[in-house]
């Protein structure tokens, strides 16, 4: 085995005996597990694996993602944080240096979050409607990157809300699409279209991936705050 830096710093890539790579990123708490995920220790280090099939960002990486703004140091307001699975993989790229604000609107979700927040104290949860970006208003700064995974019809309408409150000017946004949330009788290719258009009205399009076979039906789109 062996493991070497992925063009993204704060990721990694493991190298299997019989050839096969993986992603992983390090683990800022060695020793705590977050989601079941496989731990390599190599080099006096601890490796956390990154499942494509549990995160859309892992998936998004995989796929061939050009441009990856979440890097260590940067802040991230996190919508749709869940119990976090992908904002755990996040928490080890940003670092000490870094901090996630994580907003979900279940408690039953948020309660799931806490125990990692212990230890990870990059990550501030929010209980919150990400819908209502002035309801967090005294809890989140400005920030470098909004990443959202939210599965709602108005996703887009949310990324540019939550933009206009809390992006940096030149600050990236990072929204995976599930054509089925938005419009179940369209062709996906024609629900990621109608979504860039809308996104296009305040933001520059950077990049659109699909996410599959990982995700069926899923895009990642990343945009730009001019
Ligand atoms: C697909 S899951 C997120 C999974 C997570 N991003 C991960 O990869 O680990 C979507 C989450 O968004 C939350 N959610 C949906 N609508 C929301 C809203 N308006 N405000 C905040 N959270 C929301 C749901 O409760 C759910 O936990």
């Amino acid at each position: 085995m062996n493991v070497k830096k992925h063009k993204f710093p704060g990721v990694y890539v493991v190298i299997e005996d019989d050839g096969t790579e993986r992603i992983a990123t390090k683990n800022l708490v060695p020793g705590q597990k977050v989601y079941g995920e496989r731990v390599i220790n190599w080099n006096k280090e601890e490796y956390r694996i990154w499942n494509p099939r549990r995160s859309k960002l892992g998936a998004a990486i995989l796929k061939g993602l050009k441009n990856f703004p979440i890097k260590p140091g940067k802040s991230i307001l996190y919508l749709g944080i869940a119990s976090g699975t992908t904002a755990s993989h996040v928490s080890d790229i940003v670092g000490w240096d870094g901090m996630i604000f994580g907003v979900e609107f279940s408690p039953r979700v948020l309660r799931e979050l806490v125990p990692l927040v212990y230890e990870r104290k990059n990550i501030t949860p929010i209980l919150g409607d990400a819908t209502k970006p002035e309801e967090y208003r005294a809890l989140v700064s400005k920030v470098d990157v909004i990443f959202e995974d939210v599965a709602q019809p108005t996703q887009a309408k949310i990324l540019v809300d939550n933009a206009k409150a809390y992006l940096k000017s030149g600050g990236y946004g990072m929204i995976s699409i599930k054509s089925r949330s938005i419009d179940v009788t369209k062709p996906p290719e024609q629900v990621f279209n109608e979504v860039e258009k809308e996104l296009g009205e305040y933001f520059e399009i950077v990049e659109r991936i699909s996410l599959e076979p990982y995700e069926k039906d899923h895009a990642l789109i990343v945009v730009r705050k001019p």
